[in-house]
């Protein structure tokens, strides 16, 4: 068992707060598998632009609105898109930052925006305080634009954006379907398996935005009531319900993280690598931190192998931290109503330790793939600034109104996702931003 490692049985034990959280509430594989009520809508979109895909442009005065430049500092903003370039100005840093108050809110609204799973819809819900919605992400160094509805579309004209991954994954789907609907409705053109694998399309920009549903991105069979009380991995498999498609995929978001956290049993090869949690059965328990990186290594190394020159953005979106600080059938457990500051809460163990196993994957991907033209691959790494949302979780809100009747003895809490609006819309506007510049460069490359 090459592969093992002595420090991953101690890992394991530092982690048990964590790894009692993933096997202790089954319930909580409901928020995994909620329902979805999608109402149609036939409102009319906004006239379409030219249908030129946008690679082949070479003027900037194409967008409307126009394209903004990725300020790197805000006395940048005198310098033309292309100087930038020119100048060869490093990019944002979006991962240091603090959260400050912003008077305007979220673009959307909760009790409006028809695609938001029930679990996450805070407002509807009736969560009283609604300050987590006036905050805004301010990097250290640069500033972070408010997300564009328009700017984007107008960067997946003609294309297919697949969300690959858990129900984070979702999150960020639905927070991106909410942003895009105030400027053109999507419409639900395919859905299968109580949602877990859906298709918008676009049809004023002719996109399309998808939603896989892939927990580990490798093939994996999912520990279920009525099947296995682990779940079965296969690390140097990856997982061709998304894998299979992807020559339709021109951007490829994977998020991943949570479900490693539950008991498995992995394989490689022909044979058992080892288990987490897995007490009763004859296996050796190696943790899931290899584990994660052997995951993600199968997967870019998979679209690399595939990608064959066609031009695709790959973003993985890092760990997202959870924020239980009490017993999670109880209230108040992630009671916060306001962001922490930088200085009051740090980065570490298990979070950091999963966001930097992605950062290095995603690295070691760039380096073997550095010779596939067309090939984007970078991270969206959220994991801070999430961190520091400790009040942007449904917590009871996961259910209507759960103190209607006063404060239950038993009340269940998702302080795992988040809450629509929230500080998911933040992870999207990150990933506007860098969209912005992979087709600069793109069109630096083709001028
Ligand atoms: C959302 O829209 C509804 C209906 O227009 C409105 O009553 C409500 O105040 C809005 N909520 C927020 C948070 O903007
Ligand atoms: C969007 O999906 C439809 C099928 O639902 C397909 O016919 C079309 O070619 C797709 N468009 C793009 C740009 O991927
Ligand atoms: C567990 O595995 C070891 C080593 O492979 C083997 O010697 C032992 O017999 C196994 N025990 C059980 C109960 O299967």
């Amino acid at each position: 068992m090459k592969y093992v490692k002595d420090h991953s049985l101690s890992f394991t034990r530092k982690l048990l707060p964590w790894t009692i959280y993933s096997i202790l509430p089954l319930a909580i594989f409901r928020l995994y598998f909620y329902p979805l009520h999608f109402p149609s809508s036939s409102t009319d979109f906004l006239p379409l632009s030219s249908s030129t895909t946008i690679t082949t442009t070479n003027s900037f005065s194409s967008f409307s609105p126009p394209l903004s430049p990725p300020s790197s500092s805000s006395s940048s903003s005198s310098s033309s898109p292309e100087e930038e370039i020119a100048n060869e100005s490093p990019p944002c840093d979006y991962t240091n930052g603090k959260w400050v108050r912003d008077k305007l809110g979220p673009i959307y609204n909760g009790t409006t925006c028809g695609t938001i799973k029930d679990g996450q819809n805070c407002i509807s819900h009736g969560r009283p305080d609604l300050g987590y919605l006036y905050w805004r992400w301010k990097p250290n160094q640069c500033h972070l634009p408010r997300f564009e509805p328009f700017t984007f579309l107008q960067l997946v004209r003609n294309k297919h954006l697949a969300l690959v991954g858990d129900s984070l994954a979702r999150n960020q789907l639905e927070s991106l379907l909410c942003m895009l609907a105030t400027v053109s409705p999507p419409h639900l053109v395919y859905a299968q398996e109580e949602n877990k694998f859906r298709r918008w399309s676009f049809p004023s920009h002719n996109a399309n935005i998808s939603l896989y549903w892939s927990p580990f991105l490798v093939k994996g069979i999912e520990k279920s009531n009525n099947g296995p009380n682990h779940n079965h991995l296969y690390l140097d498999h990856v997982d061709e319900r998304w894998a299979k498609d992807m020559d339709q995929m021109d951007m490829i978001v994977l998020s991943i993280g949570h479900w490693f956290l539950h008991p498995a049993v992995y394989y490689e090869g022909d044979s058992v690598l080892g288990c987490h949690f897995c007490s009763g059965l004859n296996h050796t328990e190696i943790g899931f931190y290899d584990v994660l990186r052997k995951a993600l290594k199968t997967s870019l190394r998979t679209i690399i192998e595939r990608q064959k020159g066609k031009e695709i953005d790959v973003i993985v979106t890092t760990f997202s931290p959870s924020h239980f600080e009490g017993e999670w059938d109880k209230a108040g457990a992630c009671p916060k109503t306001k962001p922490y500051k930088e200085s009051e809460k740090l980065l570490e163990g298990m979070d950091e330790e999963m966001r930097r196993i992605e950062l290095e994957e995603v690295e070691e991907a760039k380096l073997t793939g550095k010779q596939n033209l067309g090939l984007n691959l970078e991270a969206l790494d959220v994991t801070k600034l999430s961190l520091l949302r400790p009040d942007g979780h449904p917590g009871p809100y996961m259910y209507p109104f759960p103190f209607a009747n006063g404060v239950p003895d038993r009340v269940q809490n998702d302080c795992v996702h988040w809450c629509l609006p929230g500080p998911v819309d933040t992870w999207n506007e990150i990933f506007l931003e860098m969209m912005k510049i992979w087709e600069m460069s793109r069109r630096k490359a083709g001028q």
